[in-house]
């Protein structure tokens, strides 16, 4: 597919959700999770020039918020994997802000690679930080992205199509014991086993996976129930653009490069990346991390938790936008 018609056809996915919605604009066709709590933790300089990284760009839901809070001046940088995502909010974007005097600048990256791609914008602090983990409602309804189990498309399910390799060489390659392991420890797939004895059997018979719907049907052969897919397809996601991984070493720089009193704040929907978190923000406020009497690491805390339970939605918030029950956000400030 070409660029423009790729694009197009993005376009195209949205304008028809608009009208079923009877939405006014790109960006409320996602409904942003947790946009109050998130907005509110921030602390800005009144005096001072703030700097701000938004990880997670998508139509900017969150941004756009974030961005009225902001003065002439402030520096708000945005990551974002998915190119597609960058080339349609930029434009919108530059175009909402321009007479505010924030200088905007647009990474298309994965935010593991926050602390070199910052530093080669010349930038070694910043002032609040956040993240709004995972993929966006409209991932799932592009076929050929391979994220739906209920669309036919090929299955790659990459948030960077230009890099790593798609799902498909993990069902394709993986052993039977790597394939169980991530079906189980991801998502706790009952039928885990089956599945991916059925995969490994299907290849010793020459199958290669290349589409959703394969792989799909495969899954309907050993397990009726219809979460069995979404577990499945989830795991593939997480393996694919190893997300928990990139989350620690993303979040570990983070902290690293806040200024003093500047926040870091992160909306997970996955218990496994809430957990990761959670740990991380744990050993960042103690003094020792070593278990020796004496202590032996010299470990220095730099993190003040503002979050000892996290925060999850209201009722309210999970009437109006379904999508929002698993989130959980925490937030911690730099000391
Ligand atoms: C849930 S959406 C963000 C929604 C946004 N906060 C809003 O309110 O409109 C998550 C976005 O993060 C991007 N993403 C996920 N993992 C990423 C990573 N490791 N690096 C950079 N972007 C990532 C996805 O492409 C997706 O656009």
């Amino acid at each position: 597919m070409t660029k423009t018609k790729t694009k197009k056809s993005l376009i195209n996915i949205f304008l028809t959700k608009m009208k079923k919605k009877e939405e006014k604009s790109f960006g409320e066709l996602h409904i942003s999770v947790l946009l109050d709590e998130l907005v509110e933790s921030i602390g800005l300089h009144k005096n001072k020039q703030n700097i701000i990284v938004d990880c997670t760009l998508w139509m900017g839901g969150h941004a756009r918020w974030v961005l009225k809070k902001l003065k002439k001046w402030d520096v708000f940088i945005w990551f974002d994997a998915d190119k597609r995502n960058l080339e349609i909010v930029q434009p919108e974007l530059e175009k909402e802000f321009a007479e505010s005097g924030i200088e905007l600048k647009f990474i298309n990256d994965n935010f593991v690679n926050l602390k070199k791609r910052l530093l080669e914008e010349g930038i070694s602090s910043m002032t609040w930080i956040y993240y709004d983990l995972g993929i966006s409602s409209l991932h799932v309804d592009e076929a050929d992205r391979g994220f739906s189990f209920k669309l036919d498309g090929p299955l790659d399910m990459r948030f960077d199509t230009s890099t790593g390799v798609p799902a498909s060489h993990i069902v394709n390659s993986y052993d039977q014991s790597d394939l169980l392991k991530i079906f189980r420890e991801y998502w706790e797939e009952p039928s885990a086993r089956r599945i991916a004895e059925e995969i490994v059997l299907q290849r010793k018979k020459g199958m290669r996976f290349k589409t959703t719907k394969e792989l799909s049907e495969l899954i309907a052969k050993i397990s009726k129930f219809p979460k069995s897919k979404t577990r499945i397809f989830q795991a593939l996601r997480i393996e694919t653009n190893k997300e928990l991984e990139v989350i620690e070493q993303s979040v570990q720089d983070a902290i690293d490069m806040l200024e003093e009193w500047g926040t870091i704040f992160i909306i997970s929907f996955h218990s496994l990346e809430d957990r990761i978190v959670k740990h991380i923000f744990k050993q960042e406020s103690k003094d020792c991390i070593c278990s020796e009497l004496l202590c032996i690491c010299k470990h220095k805390k730099k993190l003040k938790i503002s979050t000892k339970k996290p925060i999850l939605p209201w009722d309210d918030e999970i009437k109006s936008n379904p999508r929002s029950r698993s989130a959980k956000a925490r937030f911690a400030i730099k000391i």
